[in-house]
C-alpha cells in the first residue's frame, strides 16, 4: 500500500467515525421538548412524585394520599397515554371542585403567574413540555 493510499484510508475512517457519532447524537425537536419537560418536572413535581415519577418524593410523608406512579399512566389506561386527563390534572384550573380535595397543586395558575404577561400560550407550552416528558417515561414506552 502506498503512503498516500493509507493516509486517504485513515482520513476516510476518521470521517466515517465522525459521521457515525453525529448520527448517534442526532436529536429531534421533540427530544428538546422532552428534556425541558424533564427539567420542569424535577423542579416542580419531583418533591411529591419523585425524580423518577414513581411517587416517592421527599414530601411524601406530608401528603394524605400517595401520588400515583406516573410511569404507569398508559398501562393503567389500557395501553393508551391518557393525554386529556393528564393535561387537566396538571393545569387544574378547570377541574370541578366536586372532584373533592386534591393535594395536587394547580399548575395552570402557577405557570400563569410566572410567565411574562401571564400568556396563556406559554402556560400551555409548559404543560405540554411536562406531558411530553411524562409520555417518554411510560413503562411500556407509551402509545
Ligand atoms: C404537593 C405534592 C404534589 C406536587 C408538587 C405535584 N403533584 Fe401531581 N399529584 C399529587 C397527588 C397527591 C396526586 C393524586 C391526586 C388525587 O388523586 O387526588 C397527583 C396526581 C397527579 C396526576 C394525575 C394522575 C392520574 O392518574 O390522573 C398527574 C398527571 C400529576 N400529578 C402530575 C404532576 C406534575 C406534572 C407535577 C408538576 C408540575 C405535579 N404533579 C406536582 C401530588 C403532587
Amino acid at each position: 500500500m502506498t503512503m498516500l493510499k493509507s493516509v486517504r484510508l485513515a482520513a476516510t475512517a476518521t470521517l466515517l467515525a465522525a459521521a457515525t457519532t453525529a448520527l448517534a447524537q442526532e436529536t429531534s425537536p421533540s427530544d428538546d421538548v422532552i428534556a425541558t419537560g424533564r427539567l420542569r418536572f424535577e423542579r416542580n413535581c419531583a418533591l411529591c412524585h419523585g425524580t423518577d415519577g414513581r411517587g416517592f418524593g421527599p414530601f411524601l410523608t406530608q401528603l394524605n394520599k400517595k401520588p400515583p406512579d406516573l410511569r404507569l399512566l398508559s398501562r393503567n389506561n389500557a395501553g393508551y397515554f391518557p393525554l386529556k386527563r393528564v393535561y387537566d390534572a396538571i393545569d387544574g384550573r378547570m377541574l370541578p371542585s366536586s372532584h373533592g380535595t386534591t393535594q395536587m397543586p394547580i399548575w395552570g395558575e402557577t405557570f400563569k403567574s410566572t410567565v411574562a404577561g401571564g400568556s396563556e400560550t406559554l402556560v400551555r407550552g409548559r404543560i405540554l413540555e411536562l406531558i411530553m416528558y411524562l409520555e417518554s417515561i411510560q413503562a411500556d414506552g407509551g402509545v
